[in-house]
Formats: C-alpha cells, sequence, structure tokens
C-alpha cells in the first residue's frame, strides 16, 4: 500500500492504541509482518510540552520503521507545530485522531467530538499537511451518532485538503466500542475517495480481514485488538492475502511463552522494572488466554513486581510443558505450586 510518499510492504497496520502500542508491542507487529506500526495517540499539547511522560511514550527505535505518530488536538496553530516537531523527530507519517470516543478528550473538542465540527476539521487538516513534507492522515468513526453519519464528508474534506489516506472505524462515537464495526460504511466511504481508504474493526480471523478486503474494495486493514497477545496475525493475514492459506502453523503454548518472555524484555528496555512488570501483566493474560490452566498462571502473573518473579513463573510453565511433551494440562499444576 501506498500513502504518499510512504511506500509500505504490505496493507497491514498496528492500530494506534493507548496504553498498548508501547515500543514492545509495535516491535512485536513489526517482526510478524505489520506494515506500518503507530505510537499510540497523543495530545498535541502534551506533545508540544515535552512532559516526561511523553518522552517515554514518543521515543522509537530504528528498526520499528516505518512508523507513524498520532495527534489529537483541535487548534491549527499546535497541530501544526506538533506536525513539524515530529517531522524533526524523524517519523515516517502523521495520522489525526478523530475517532476517540473517551470524555478526557471529547470535552477539549477533539477526537470522535470534532467530527461534530467539519470546518473546523478542515482547518486543522490543511494546518497539519501545510507545516510537513511527510504524509498526513486520519483515521475517524462513522458519525457522532447514528442520526449524524458524517463519514463520507470528513472524508471527502481529507481529500481536498491533501491527506493521503484515510482510517474508518466504523462505529459511532456514541457506540464507543459496543456493537460491530459497521463495515457496509467502510465500502461506501471506498467508493466515495481516491486516496487509500483503511478498515479498522473487529478483523479477529485472517477470514475476517479477506471478507472486509473484499466487501469493501479498501486499500488496507488496520488491526487493534484482534492482535494482542497475537502478533502473528499480521503473518497470517498476509498469508492468507498472498497464497489464499495460513500455511505457518501459529505458535504452540511453549513457543507463546517464548514469545511472551521476548515481549518483557523489550518492555524492560522501554520502562524501568516495576512498570515492565505492571504493563506484562494485562499481555501475559493474552498470551496465554486459550492454554489450558491458565487462569491459575494468570493469577500468579497478576501479582508479578520483578523481573526474576516473572522468569521464574514462565521457567516453571515452560519445564511442565516440555515434561508433558506437549500436553497442556500440567500448567494447572505449576500454579497451583505457586
Ligand atoms: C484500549 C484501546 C486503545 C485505543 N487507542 C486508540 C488510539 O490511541 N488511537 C486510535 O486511533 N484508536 C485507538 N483505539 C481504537 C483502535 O485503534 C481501533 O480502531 C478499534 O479498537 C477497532 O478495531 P479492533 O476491533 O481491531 O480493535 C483504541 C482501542 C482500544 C480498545
Amino acid at each position: 500500500m501506498q500513502l504518499g510518499t510512504l511506500q509500505l510492504r504490505n496493507n497491514l497496520v498496528a492500530a494506534p492504541m493507548c496504553g498498548i502500542s508501547n515500543r514492545a508491542y509495535r516491535l512485536l507487529c513489526k517482526r510478524y509482518g505489520a506494515g506500518l506500526v503507530y505510537v499510540e495517540m497523543l495530545k498535541v499539547e502534551s506533545f508540544l510540552h515535552h512532559n516526561r511522560k511523553m518522552m517515554t511514550l514518543k521515543y522509537f527505535r530504528e528498526d520499528e520503521r516505518p512508523i507513524g505518530i498520532q495527534f489529537a488536538g483541535n487548534n491549527p496553530l499546535w497541530l501544526a507545530d506538533a506536525c513539524k516537531m515530529a517531522e524533526d523527530e524523524g517519523y515516517d507519517i502523521i495520522d489525526f485522531n478523530m475517532g476517540c470516543p473517551v470524555p478526557k478528550i471529547g470535552k477539549c473538542g477533539a477526537g470522535s467530538a470534532l467530527m461534530a465540527y467539519p470546518e473546523r476539521a478542515a482547518k486543522c487538516f490543511e494546518a497539519m499537511v501545510k507545516a510537513v513534507k511527510i504524509p498526513v492522515t486520519v483515521k475517524f468513526r462513522a458519525g457522532v451518532n447514528e442520526n449524524h453519519l458524517n463519514f463520507v464528508q470528513i472524508g471527502r474534506l481529507a481529500q481536498e485538503h491533501g491527506l493521503v489516506g484515510v482510517t474508518i472505524h466504523p462505529r459511532t462515537r456514541e457506540q464507543g466500542y459496543t456493537g460491530l464495526a459497521n463495515h457496509e460504511r467502510t465500502r461506501e466511504l471506498k467508493a466515495s475517495l481516491r486516496i487509500p481508504v483503511i478498515a479498522s474493526g473487529d478483523v479477529k480471523e485472517p477470514e475476517d480481514a479477506m471478507r472486509v478486503l473484499r466487501h469493501t474494495g479498501c486499500d488496507g486493514i488496520m488491526l487493534g485488538r484482534g492482535a494482542w497477545g497475537r502478533p502473528w496475525l499480521f503473518r497470517e493475514i498476509a498469508e492468507m492475502q498472498s497464497h489464499g492459506r495460513v500455511f505457518t502453523p501459529s505458535p504452540d503454548p511453549l513457543e507463546r511463552l517464548a514469545i511472551l518472555r521476548e515481549h518483557f524484555e523489550l518492555l524492560l528496555e522501554a520502562f524501568n522494572e516495576t512498570h515492565a512488570c505492571q504493563v506484562v501483566r494485562r499481555y501475559a493474560t493474552w498470551y496465554i488466554r486459550d492454554v489450558k490452566g491458565s487462569p491459575a498462571i494468570r493469577a500468579r502473573m497478576n501479582r508479578v513486581s520483578t523481573r526474576e518473579e516473572f522468569h521464574e513463573i514462565l521457567d516453571e510453565t515452560e519445564a511442565c510443558f516440555e515434561r508433558e511433551l506437549g500436553h497442556e494440562p500440567a500448567l494447572a499444576t505449576v500454579a497451583a505450586a505457586g
């Protein structure tokens, strides 16, 4: 997929997700085939003020490229300044967030709340595009609610103002994350625009990706929750697209534990030990969610607070798997021992 001057190796994008798409997550998505990864949404004011949390969030490694940053805001001047800074810092692409439904962002008139103000949105588009040479895109929802569906209008404004692509999460702001993403709307948007359209929402299996691509004619797929604890979903979709089937088997439980271990090492590279342990608890749950005996392992993992403890739990779990020659039930024993 091509987004302006940026040529991607495929059409699979790792969604920007607050609290999730940190460097460790992005690196694993990239490793398993994401064509583009994003830093989580940053409020434009916080980015401009360089606070300490921001320094951790926005730092990226060269091997993550191509990498995008996403801003939420509604002040064209601030957005232009932030875009210039992001370009100077080496990002490859900038996305504008018009999809976030959380009150903290909405009460500032940003995120999906901005969909109610298309003229203001257009001013933001114009300012961002004029400020930089790197490509600018926007991600938005279907509209504020079912009585105010203006995704085609927003898409057209983005195209007119020089944005090089759009991503639609076809739920309304009012819907939040309830119900289903209505990709009929993605199809309508694609038919209305010349620039690439990326679909986001409810793609959890390679078959979902194929169905959405076929049905909507969209150019790319953005993966969010489907890739939690399952970064190899990118590889599976890429294989399905190029060969019509998934031929690399999904990692077995032992391999998944090895990926979790690596995920933790990458978190330690990004955060201090206490924070890395807090963050890994959530990811661990996802990596082992469908492993027999996992509730008890999770319970232990949920209390993990040191690097040693983390490795101890995984060592015991792995040893158990090995003893059982790949049979999973032994996990229950390990968990109980903890
Ligand atoms: C925990 C969480 C955090 C999210 N953070 C962002 C964000 O920072 N920026 C953004 O554009 N979308 C964000 N989203 C929305 C996702 O990018 C995506 O559009 C949505 O989850 C639907 O796709 P999915 O069904 O593949 O998850 C977030 C979603 C979740 C669940």
